[in-house]
């Protein structure tokens, strides 16, 4: 069996009979209303390389007193946390950025390829441990925050984000709050991080099932920030797709109830899937937001990178080990796919530990 060392094995792997708990993929469709009338000759030309005006313009309608010179769009928010840690790295050197582990496995990658180092604070049950985060930010230059988050699934509590932005306010870091998820979630509004020190990173992926179009985007009150990463981007990929960015207009210009029946879908997913791996004797958390589950798993020998080997080869189905997300002895399934096949899939993993109880605990 060889061993999967990475997301990539597994990242657009579907098919033959396979059951994908992996990539963090909508199964859902955008809304239908972004398709029409696309054979413009302008959406096949170069654009702006900080984005599409229009787009930006809505964007900044959704922030308070924002402006669309604040907005840069671009390859998903993928490239906008690329970006940012470039131009962190051009503006300030060498720094450190705090990471809260377990964390979406791109980001130490992401913070070591821009030149910086990252520094880690560990999750307490899934969500910020302030004493730790407080005795830690001392001496960064970043934090990374992600509420709702890839892999937990946790929300952070109001309190713990309004003292993040006060502190790392006071304490002149910037906070980078990727909120992908921020439209995913359960439990109660979410709180959006704000401020001057605020670089706000978030995508149409997830929110509108755009994954595939790459449009993302940032969102910093401070102009040098904004205009570093225009600068890098002139070199790199250039303008973010304007096909992807006029289907992300149009989306934005669907009622809010398109958003808020996806929620429900994925509320239902979770509620299923949460309860059966409950059943099944899993000791996890319940995801309040995103669309993530990150049950203990830890078998005596080969640890959770085996479990994810042996679901794969012998059971046709695909999870990420939770090492990759700084976590091991864990693994984390996506239930963002249809009932049935979350169905299908918990059966192969029930029939898979079955005797193998002890591994659960
Ligand atoms: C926390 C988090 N940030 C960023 C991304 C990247 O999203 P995009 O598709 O917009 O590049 C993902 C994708 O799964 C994610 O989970």
């Amino acid at each position: 069996m060889q061993p999967i060392k990475s997301p990539a094995s597994f990242i657009g792997v579907n098919g033959d009979h396979v059951i994908s708990f992996g990539s963090g993929q909508p199964d859902l469709l955008p809304p239908k209303e972004i398709f029409k009338n696309l054979e413009t000759p302008r959406l096949f030309k170069y654009g702006l390389v900080q984005g599409d005006e229009a787009l930006r313009e809505a964007l900044a309608r959704e922030y308070p007193a924002a402006k669309a010179r604040d907005f840069v769009v671009t390859n998903g928010a993928s490239e906008a946390l690329d970006l940012v840690f470039r131009a962190i790295h051009e503006m300030h050197g060498k720094v450190k950025v705090l990471v809260c582990r377990p964390y979406y496995y791109s980001y130490p990658p992401v913070i070591e390829l821009a030149g910086l180092e990252p520094v880690y604070t560990d999750l307490k049950e899934g969500k910020i441990d302030l004493e730790d985060f407080k005795k830690k930010v001392r001496g960064v230059k970043a934090v990374l925050i992600n509420s709702p988050s890839n892999p937990t699934g946790r929300v952070e509590d109001l309190d713990t984000l309004r003292a993040v932005e006060k502190l790392c306010a006071k304490l002149g870091v910037y906070v980078i709050s990727d909120e992908v998820y921020k439209d995913l979630i359960y439990e109660r509004e979410n709180y959006l991080i704000k401020g001057k020190h605020v670089i706000t990173i978030n995508s149409f992926s997830k929110t509108y099932s755009m994954c595939g179009l790459r449009i993302g985007y940032l969102f910093a009150r401070d102009p040098k920030i904004v205009e570093t990463v225009v600068g890098l981007k002139i070199h790199t990929s250039m303008n973010t797709n304007i096909l992807g960015q006029e289907m992300a207009l149009r989306a934005m210009k669907v009622p809010r109830s398109f958003v808020e029946r996806q929620t429900e879908v994925w509320r239902e997913r979770r509620d299923f899937i949460h309860g059966g791996l409950i059943a099944m004797g899993f000791d996890l958390w319940k995801p309040e937001g995103a669309f993530y589950v990150l049950p203990k798993i830890n078998p005596p020998t080969g640890g959770s990178g085996r479990v994810v080997s042996e679901l794969f080869y012998k059971h046709k189905v695909i999870v990420y080990d939770g090492a990759w997300f700084g976590v091991p002895g864990r693994i984390r399934l996506s239930y963002a796919l249809e009932l049935p096949k979350i169905k299908e899939g918990l059966a192969r993993i029930k029939s898979y530990i079955k005797g193998k109880e002890t591994w659960l605990k």
